[in-house]
């Protein structure tokens, strides 16, 4: 690799992600049926129907997996836990297994020197809630606050961050208008209430962290960046309106206690009574910020009702998930984030890396220079003087994709799905010689 450590300041933190769904096994340790368990049990929904029932089976090898993440020389190990392996039904009876096994994964981290990451929901709504219209239901916040504090009280004081959700945009947007994700809705109305809900779920949960003295509270947001995809004004106004629905309206909320005009045209008339009152809970101070980012769109009207948009493809080179290679992207969002939040707070790339199929021992090298290219962007952004103190790849296993199953491989590590063995691949050992201290 290009890059290394001795390139960074000293203290910048080099992680790696996962995701509870992703690589757990849900079938283990009494956790509750998800709303991905019932979704991918409905034919078209993800490739094959594969779910996460066994997964990387990490709920059972979660110290081999720890120890790779520590030979890979990471500073940090960013996880999710999952809601329904802690509360089966959502609310109510508690699971001790799913408390026992986060509290194992948190002590596992720390005597191995990395640092344990939190995110409290990566996806996993359990079913019980989803019947109840999931993120649609405004009491979501309440039963979301109540999750927080049992799992909080158990690992809360051993983990070095915590963000309440990942990515809001795909938890609302891409699951409730696009029907992509779980629950697979394509409702404009559901859209809006879950992208007002999912913010307020978010100030709930860091208003009881607080309560409870958690540190190092922050948000994670997703970005893409938005090209127009040919000359004309109207593409231009598109990539706006695709900008302002993706990449502002999280921030809005969160920083500037508005969403945005170019947003509200089409789902005002959508949110909930009185949303306005929901951003003081919204916009509770935080610590720090998290940045995911993989790619760029090129984004053109379509003869649709609003946003009246659609994209199309562009020049660059793509990745197994056919995404555009962009790493200028990740700058970009850097100082995005920097001014929304008022130049205060710490940010930390969260997520960035690469689809491609490798067999172990085969060069991997596309995936190193991502690695490459999206580290040197984060370099540009501090030699700038931002305050960007970390960088996490995606993902150290190859896992479940969601909707695309187990074929779109982003790990570090290979995973065998039928024999669920580990095997590190090139970019694996090419990143632990740019980590050695
Ligand atoms: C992100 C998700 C993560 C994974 C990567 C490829 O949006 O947070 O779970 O799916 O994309």
């Amino acid at each position: 690799m290009k890059y290394k450590r001795s390139d960074f300041p000293e203290g910048f933190q080099f992680a790696a992600a996962t995701s509870s769904y992703q690589i757990e096994g849900h079938g283990f340790g009494g956790a509750g049926l998800t709303h991905w368990d019932s979704f991918a049990a409905t034919p078209g929904n993800v490739v094959r129907g594969e779910h996460g029932q066994t997964a990387c089976d990490h709920y059972h090898r979660m110290e081999e997996d720890l120890d790779l993440c520590q030979a890979l020389g990471l500073d940090a190990y960013r996880f999710s836990t999952s809601w329904a392996r802690v509360l089966p039904e959502g609310r109510g009876q508690v699971n001790q297994e799913g408390l026992d096994f986060y509290d194992r994964l948190v002590d596992g981290c720390l005597a191995r020197g990395l640092n344990p990451m939190c995110t409290l929901y990566h996806w996993e709504l359990p079913a019980a809630l989803a019947d109840e219209g999931g993120w649609r239901n405004a009491d979501i916040g309440n039963w979301f606050a109540d999750f927080t504090e049992t799992i909080m009280s158990r690992i809360g004081d051993r983990v070095f961050s915590v963000a309440p959700i990942n990515e809001p945009w795909c938890v609302s947007w891409l699951s409730h208008f696009e029907g992509h994700h779980a629950p697979g809705l394509r409702d404009i109305r559901a859209t809006a209430r879950a992208m007002h809900h999912v913010l307020v779920a978010h100030g709930r949960a860091i208003e009881v962290m607080r309560g409870l003295g958690v540190k190092n509270l922050g948000a994670v947001l997703n970005f893409e960046y938005a090209f127009a995809g040919d000359d004309t004004p109207e593409a231009r106004q598109s990539a706006e309106r695709y900008d302002a629905i993706y990449n502002q309206f999280f921030l809005g909320g969160i920083f500037n206690k508005s969403y945005p005009p170019l947003v509200l045209e089409g789902l005002e008339e959508h949110l909930p009574a009185n949303w306005e009152k929901d951003f003081d809970t919204i916009a509770a101070p935080l610590d720090w910020v998290g940045v995911n980012y993989y790619t760029c769109k090129r984004i053109v009207p379509a003869d649709t009702g609003w946003p009246s948009l659609t994209d199309v493809p562009g020049p660059l080179q793509k990745t197994q998930m056919d995404w555009e290679v962009y790493p200028e992207g990740l700058h970009h969002f850097l100082n995005l984030v920097h001014q929304a939040n008022g130049k205060n707070l710490p940010i930390y790339v969260t997520e960035s890396g690469m689809a491609q199929a490798v067999e172990p021992g085969a060069a991997d090298i596309q995936r190193t220079d991502y690695i490459d290219a999206h580290l040197g962007q984060t370099l540009r952004a501090i030699d700038e003087g931002l305050p960007v103190k970390g960088f996490t790849y995606w993902s150290v296993f190859d896992n479940y994709e969601w909707a695309l199953g187990y074929e779109k491989r982003f790990g570090l590590v290979h995973v065998d799905f039928d024999t669920l063995e580990r095997a590190p691949k090139a970019s694996y050992h090419a990143l632990a010689a740019a980590l050695a201290k």
